[in-house]
């Protein structure tokens, strides 16, 4: 596999990232998931911009990724994946320097990965048809969740705690709301709207979410960015998850307990239809799969001049 590391592209196996990076030390860092549909990278500009929010609040020595996106069309050409399902994977360090709690001085260059994967819609693909087991957890993580930093220690437990109890995920409860999932956002339908947690520091604004709420207004659904509250879960109709890996998947039991008739419901399954939709529309409109134009090179641009 060829994969991006810090402005040059290399065999994934013979990158060396120091032990000295803070990334290993501390999570000093932040991550990006990008899908890849085939031909169409999946609202890549919105990822960035995410990934140079974190970059600005993290106060890294670059705080602008936007050259990334070229990167990434070319791993995904480079390791042959054009006409397939894939995944794009980015993380960014503050860098490497002798482990010390505040940011070095001056600060280390910061370090940029990147790497593709296959990715096999199957499992997921089922999911979305029969829905998903989500359990509940206590949201023990930070105060920060708006950054997609690679501290996810809440979210591995939270998530291994789910497999344990044979279910597809995790929601992250804080003061009696359910926020988010370890690595989807999360909706519920009362009546006829479709409501979730507001943006806060409290959770990740996912690109998926954003997307989803754009289609209930064409389709006519109400939304409502509102807390949801525990003690109300009972009178949803659907629960479901979004997120890059997991699109829309419904959730059909919460805790054991049938959601609506435990069964994805009619407001899931429209987001659903729309969802693809919308990626096959994008996928016609997405100009860049076209061959790579004599001269184009994705480096032309680092993150470390
Ligand atoms: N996770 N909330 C959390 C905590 C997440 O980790 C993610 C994504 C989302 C959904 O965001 P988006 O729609 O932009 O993917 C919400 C990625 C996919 C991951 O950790 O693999």
């Amino acid at each position: 596999m060829t994969a991006y590391f810090n402005g040059r592209f290399m065999e994934k196996d013979e990158i060396r990232i120091s032990p000295d990076d803070r990334g290993f030390l501390f999570s000093d860092s932040l991550y990006e998931v990008i899908r890849y549909y085939p031909g169409l990278l999946f609202r890549p500009e919105a990822h960035i911009r995410r990934l140079n929010h974190g970059a600005d609040h993290l106060r890294l020595a670059c705080r602008n990724f936007s050259h990334l996106i070229p990167v990434a069309r070319d791993l995904i050409r480079k390791n042959h994946l054009a006409d397939q399902d894939a995944l794009v994977y980015i993380q960014v360090t503050r860098g490497t320097a002798p482990r010390n709690h505040a940011f070095p001085d001056p600060a280390p260059k910061t370090t940029v990965y990147m790497c593709v994967s296959c990715f096999d819609p199957a499992v997921k693909d089922r999911q979305r048809k029969t829905g998903i087991h989500a359990i509940t957890v206590p949201d023990i993580r930070w105060a920060r969740c708006d950054m997609k930093t690679t501290g996810l220690t809440a979210n591995v437990l939270a998530s291994q705690q789910a497999a344990e109890k044979k279910a597809g995920e995790a929601i992250f409860v804080r003061d009696g709301v359910l926020m988010e999932g370890t690595h989807a956002n999360f909706m519920a339908v009362f009546g006829n709207t479709v409501t979730t947690a507001p943006l806060s520091n409290y959770i990740l604004g996912g690109i998926t979410r954003e997307t989803v709420l754009d289609l209930c207004r064409e389709l006519n659904i109400r939304t409502s960015q509102e807390p949801v509250y525990e003690n109300r879960i009972h009178l949803a109709s659907e629960l479901m998850i979004t997120g890059t890996t997991t699109e829309i998947t419904p959730i059909v039991t919460l805790n054991t307990k049938p959601v609506g008739n435990g069964a994805p419901g009619p407001v899931a399954k429209a987001l659903q239809a729309a969802f693809s939709s919308k990626i096959k529309q994008m996928q016609k409109q997405d100009p860049w799969f076209s061959p790579m134009k004599k001269g184009e090179n994705s480096l032309n641009h680092s993150e470390n001049p």
